[in-house]
């Protein structure tokens, strides 16, 4: 049996996933030799000692706008002036003959002057700004080039890092924006607990507003939207002047040592000195401790790589990147400083209120909170190019607002919200569900709902169970709201595999049925095959090729109200004539078969929701189109979850299955999520609204409701040309006394009124009631289920059928149902009948659900 392997994959599927999202990204990763790690801690040991013993002006390169350099003289000495003017640092990459683009340095801190004064005002009048730049922002980005191209080719890997390994260094390096324009996403990290500079050194008491700088990380994410397409993430750690509302980082690397030559890539001497003694303390700090631990902590602190354990021997060569961020002053409106008081003083305080009520709410006021911005230069000095988003005063408002997000605090509170919403539409699912759960409780109705859309309805729950039981591994600040989720969508889940195995039960038979059918279609020689009631169904596939029973069966009608004792008498009287119950003559299925069965369904579910997990994990790395058409794709197939119900519905031919409330209603809250996503432009997760993809899902999801809609109008095969599906069952078929060779007439009514039976009264159509040459002949019988009399008109032999297309005639037929297996009954009766059990009430054959 394979079920027990499948059970077994997927469970360890399930380990897979909780261990890859609960994995630290800090792990040991891969084991690299000692000797590797000791030679990089000696380059960086010695690295400090570089930025400890300089000084601002110490980095001084070559600049563009700087006459070439004179020609010296093979072997004359340098020329003393030029030894003077240009000065490098011997730390990888600033060094002269590393080739960086440094002839663009001046062109860079000009840049970011510039942008900070567009941003704040010049330095000696500067507007306040948030202190605390924990949050993310993203925007657009336009590229410059340097003035001198720079490409793979320039650069000779083996001489800038002599004791590295670099892997393909001889193609294109990765994170190499190629494109005019462009996304890019900030995930600024200002820790409180981070090392700071304090304004005067032996200041006992530090306040915060006092700090000159302090240490920042941050983790960049730059879409090359017109070039390459693709994304890059990167680390980059740096210091932020919290004064001036600016923050300088890095990348840092085996051909670059960016943290180590910060603060000479800064702007002014102010921030070269702060930055300059907090680095040394700090960088000397961290460079103690990993080297005491050599072998158990092997992670580089300022890696840029997020996820590369093999960074360590076999780095690839990157394009570096130098980001200088300033954060833009708050929206005065929002700030509710009095038009008195807008003096920088009183705006800092305001700010700092903010910041406080953010972080530690008090309750005080519900005021809107300034949304934070930034702008940022971003420069390249190995790949040769700047990036710098688009914003006002070169772009107009609509072009662009720099990088534009929200402060950490409120993007938590978002995410909580989304999340507590997502809880109560799971709640509103899982009440859905018990409310058509209790409606459809009978064989017959459960046989109308379709496996496949409780399938399907199971799979995004479980989805969404085994993503939120993840995410609350991990969460912390929305710890409750996701074990809410986890909570609901698992009672969900529970429910929904409850409902499905009801539905698996009863429509467990027919599924055989339909396997003995397909099979008896591949071996046409079943002539023998007499006993098997289906076979005198008016299919066409099978009326020809089974002989139809010799002589009518004997006429059975019931002789009290004890059904059951009428049905056993009729049973064992007649098991000569009458076909035997279906369960005796084929394998039936235990309760242990049927539970292997469902629990071999409930495995494969299982898998089909890891394989799209997984899928879906991947596709978070691929290119941004190719990812967003992915989601549309599968939203557009979890969202069809009505066709498999409408095909139910044309295929047993009935009418409706689920009540409305539950179909609307299902469909609204399945929708919501997704709406978030796609229409609400500030959305927690930065997915770019598709108000089009949406609007085709919804619009999809719209004309499945309104199919069911016609299904249970005009009829469930409306519209669906015949012969496409199996007949179903005709419970009210027009009957004929020329028919009798089909065995067409059911039992009761097969004697002709030139021999009437005592049980049966004919009268001819003249004693009728219509006074009007008739060609039916009402034949009347007991119902065996009430004992009352049952009239049905039979249509005379070699008669037109009068009724055809009638209104009147269709009627007189609702009124009685021929089961298959030839019984007739009161519509009402068998009607009720059904509702509890899908048997003959006489000879216990199975019956067609309606
Ligand atoms: C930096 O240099 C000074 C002397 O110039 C020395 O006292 C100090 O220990 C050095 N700091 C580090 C971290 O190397
Ligand atoms: C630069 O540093 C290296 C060690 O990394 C050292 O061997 C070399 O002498 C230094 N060069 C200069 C010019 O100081
Ligand atoms: C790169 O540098 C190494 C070591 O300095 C040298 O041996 C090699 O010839 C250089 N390669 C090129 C292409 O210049
Ligand atoms: C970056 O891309 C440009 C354009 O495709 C290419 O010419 C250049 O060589 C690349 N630079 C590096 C370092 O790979
Ligand atoms: C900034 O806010 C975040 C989120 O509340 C907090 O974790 C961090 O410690 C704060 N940083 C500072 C410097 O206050
Ligand atoms: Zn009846």
């Amino acid at each position: 049996m394979p079920q027990p392997q499948d059970n077994a994959r997927a469970i360890f599927l399930i380990l897979l996933i909780f261990w890859l999202a609960t994995s630290p990204d800090s792990g040991p990763g891969l084991i690299a030799g000692p000797t590797l790690i000791k030679n990089r801690l000696a380059r960086q040991r010695h690295a400090l000692g570089v930025l400890n013993s300089t000084q601002w002006g110490d980095f001084a390169p070559r600049l563009v706008d700087d006459p070439p350099e004179p020609e010296t003289p093979e072997g004359s000495e340098p020329d003393a002036e030029t030894e003077a003017k240009y000065k490098y640092l011997n730390l990888t990459g600033f060094r002269e003959e590393d080739h960086y683009a440094w002839e663009d340095l001046q062109r860079f801190r000009d840049r970011c002057d510039e942008w900070s004064a567009n941003a704040v005002g010049i330095p000696e009048t500067a507007q306040p700004v948030w202190q605390n730049a924990t949050g993310v922002v993203r925007g657009w980005w336009q590229k410059a080039n340097t003035s001198t191209p720079r490409y793979h080719s320039s650069y000779n890997l083996s001489a800038i890092s002599p004791n590295v390994q670099w892997a393909g260094s001889n193609s294109d390096w990765s994170r190499n924006a190629t494109g005019a324009e462009g996304k890019m996403m900030l995930r600024v990290e200002d820790d409180e607990n981070a090392e700071t500079e304090p304004e005067e050194i032996d200041k006992i008491v530090l306040d915060k507003a006092e700090l000159k700088a302090r240490e920042v990380s941050a983790t960049a994410t730059i879409d090359d939207v017109e070039g390459t397409g693709s994304s890059w993430e990167m680390r980059l750690h740096g210091v932020h002047w919290p004064r001036q509302g600016a923050m300088l980082l890095t990348t840092t690397s085996e051909k670059f040592q960016g943290i180590f030559g910060l603060p000479h890539l800064t702007t002014r001497a102010e921030f070269f000195e702060s930055s300059q003694a907090l680095l040394n303390r700090t960088l000397d700090k961290a460079l103690d401790r990993k080297e005491q631990h050599t072998f158990t902590d092997q992670i580089d602190p300022w890696t840029s790589n997020l996820d590369a354990p093999g960074e360590a021997w076999n780095p690839t060569p990157h394009c570096e990147y130098v980001f200088y961020i300033q954060i833009h002053p708050l929206d005065q409106d929002l700030l509710g400083v009095q038009p008195s008081l807008t003096g920088p003083e009183n705006v800092a305080k305001a700010i700092q209120d903010i910041e406080d009520e953010l972080r530690f709410p008090q309750g005080t006021g519900h005021r809107k909170i300034p949304q934070l911005q930034m702008s940022a230069v971003v420069f390249s000095p190995d790949c040769g190019f700047f990036l710098e988003t688009k914003g006002p005063p070169a772009f107009t408002h609509a072009e662009g607002l720099h990088l534009v997000g929200v402060k950490q605090e409120i993007f938590l509170h978002n995410v909580s919200t989304f999340i507590l919403g997502l809880a109560l539409i799971v709640f509103g699912q899982l009440q859905l569900l018990k409310i058509q759960m209790r409606e459809t409780s009978t064989p017959s109705t459960l046989g109308r709902v379709s496996f496949y859309t409780g399938c399907m309805m199971l799979l995004a729950d479980g989805m969404l169970f085994t993503g939120a039981a993840a995410w609350s591994f991990s969460a912390s600040t929305t710890l409750l709201p996701s074990l809410a989720v986890t909570c609901v969508s698992f009672l969900s889940m529970t429910v929904g595999t409850f409902f499905l195995a009801e539905i698996h039960k009863v429509q467990e038979p027919e599924w055989r049925r339909q396997e003995r059918e397909r099979e008896r279609q591949n071996t046409p020689a079943t002539t023998t095959n007499t006993t098997n009631p289906l076979n005198r169904r008016p299919s066409p596939t099978t009326t020809t090729t089974t002989p139809r029973p010799a002589a009518s069966p004997p006429i059975i009608i019931p002789s009290d109200q004890d059904i059951d004792a009428e049905i056993a008498e009729a049973t064992t009287n007649n098991n000569a004539t009458l076909p035997a119950p279906v369960t005796a003559n084929t394998a039936t299925p235990t309760a242990q078969n049927l539970r292997t069965q469902l629990s071999n369904i409930f495995g494969r579910l299982l898998l089909i929701g890891i394989c799209i997990l997984f899928l879906s994990l991947a596709a978070a790395s691929w290119r941004p189109n190719i990812r967003a058409a992915y989601f549309n794709i599968l939203l557009f197939a979890y969202l069809s979850l009505w066709v498999p119900q409408i095909y139910r519905n044309v295929y047993r031919n009935c009418r409706r299955a689920l009540s409305w409330r539950f179909v609307i209603g299902q469909s609204i809250l399945r929708l919501l999520p997704v709406a978030y996503f796609y229409i609400v432009p500030g959305n927690f997760a930065f997915a770019e609204p598709d108000r089009v993809a949406f609007l085709v899902i919804a619009g999809w999801l719209w004309l499945q409701i309104w199919i069911l809609a016609a299904q249970s109008v005009l009829g469930p095969r409306f519209g669906v040309p015949k012969g496409w599906m199996p007949e179903a069952w005709e419970y009210h078929p027009v009957l004929r006394e020329d028919n009798v060779e089909a065995g067409g007439l059911p039992i009761g009514l097969v004697s002709t009124p030139t021999s009437p039976t005592s049980l049966e009264r004919v009268r001819t159509g003249d004693e009728a009631r219509d006074k009007k040459k008739s060609n039916t002949n009402t034949h009347v019988i007991d119902c065996a289920i009430c004992r009352e009399v049952l009239e049905v008109p039979v249509v005379k032999a070699g008669a037109e059928d009068p009724t055809a297309g009638g209104v009147a005639g269709v009627l007189a037929r609702r009124a009685y149902m021929v089961t298959p297996c030839r019984h007739i009954f009161h519509s009402a009766c068998l009607e009720g009948w059904m509702r509890f059990r899908l048997q003959c009430p006489i000879c216990r054959e199975e019956l067609p659900p309606l």
